[in-house]
């Protein structure tokens, strides 16, 4: 069987393209490569997430992010439709994330909810699915995974990954499954900086993707963030997002206007300092936003 991995396309890496910018790419465990940054749309109203993914993708974005949870994975489907059909990009230009909810995990409920996911897209395949929480309350996590082994190598999604895991659930499906997981979705921000998972994913080749990456918007009132924004003509979300790429981060920024979505892809024609990087790293508060992982079930 053809894996859709083998046929990805050697592209331009990065930079301004006819008036856009366009991510940097990383390389997953399998050769398969993933934006730098991408658009999430959590709580983006299913409504206007066909417009919002269609305005990321005129921007230059091609990684998008959406869940069975968030209702919205037929709007970003759509987009990615549409930006084909009007030749605007290929298909294997674009980089569709979905994810596995909580109600859904052991073996076949995964694999129902997987082609649910793929249906309501009305796309062939998906780039990656991810494991959303590992609800260890279920004990299931280990099931689930060999439903996504599954899933990958019938072809229909080309990686697969995990979503809040920490050290000791990827080290159980390390040491039980077979495929590791490319990716793990983690909240990650300026307050929360997740070093010890961090340095895990680098020693197993798992890339860290960034939820909540300007800590769903409270971060960018921080002076330190503001003070560096000002000195360097940037906005907060940029010097953040810069901060991210900078510390070989992975990210999602959810926003809902033209200006913010392609503001926050234009942070390529700039640098933080060693003295910046610095300053941020003192910000580190283990703050979340969102749920623990431990007591998400
Ligand atoms: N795997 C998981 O468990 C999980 C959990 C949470 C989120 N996620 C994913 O991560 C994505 C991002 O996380 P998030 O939406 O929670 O938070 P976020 O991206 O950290 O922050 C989004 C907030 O920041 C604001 N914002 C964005 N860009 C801005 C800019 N340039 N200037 C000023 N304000 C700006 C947005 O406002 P407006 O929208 O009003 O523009 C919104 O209020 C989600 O959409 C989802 O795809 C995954």
């Amino acid at each position: 069987m053809t894996h859709p991995a083998a046929s990805v396309r050697p592209r331009e890496l990065v930079g301004k393209v006819g008036g856009m910018h366009k991510a940097d790419k990383v390389s997953l465990n399998n050769g398969v490569l993933m934006d730098q940054l991408g658009y999430g749309v959590y709580k983006v109203p299913p409504g206007d997430t066909r417009g919002l993914c269609t305005l990321a993708l005129e921007s230059g974005y091609r990684t998008l992010d959406t869940a069975a949870l968030y209702g919205n994975e037929d709007g970003v489907g759509q987009a990615v439709n549409d930006a084909v059909a009007n030749g605007q990009v290929q298909r294997e230009d674009v980089f569709v994330t979905s994810k596995l909810w909580n109600d859904n995990h052991g073996f076949s409920a995964t694999l129902a909810a997987f082609e649910s996911s793929l249906a309501a897209t009305g796309l062939e395949y998906l780039d990656l699915y991810l494991i959303h929480w590992p609800c260890p309350a279920k004990e299931l996590y280990v099931e689930s995974w060999r439903a996504l082994e599954k899933i990958y190598h019938s072809g229909r999604v080309r990686a697969i990954g995990v979503s809040n895991f920490q050290k000791h659930h990827l080290e159980q499906l390390v040491r039980e499954t077979d495929v590791v997981p490319a990716v793990n979705q983690i909240e990650l921000h300026p307050l929360l900086q997740q070093h010890g998972l961090r340095a895990f994913h680098e020693s197993h080749g798992i890339v860290t993707q960034a939820w909540s990456p300007l800590g769903r918007g409270a971060v960018l009132t921080n002076p330190t963030i503001g003070h560096i924004a000002a000195k360097l003509g940037r906005t907060p979300a940029q010097v953040i997002l810069r901060w991210h790429l900078q510390a070989g981060v992975t990210a999602i920024p959810k926003a809902s206007s033209r200006e913010r979505i392609a503001q926050n892809l234009d942070v390529y024609g700039f640098e933080l300092s060693g003295f910046e990087l610095a300053a941020i790293a003192e910000l580190e508060a283990d703050r979340r936003f969102g749920s623990h992982p431990d007591q998400v079930n």
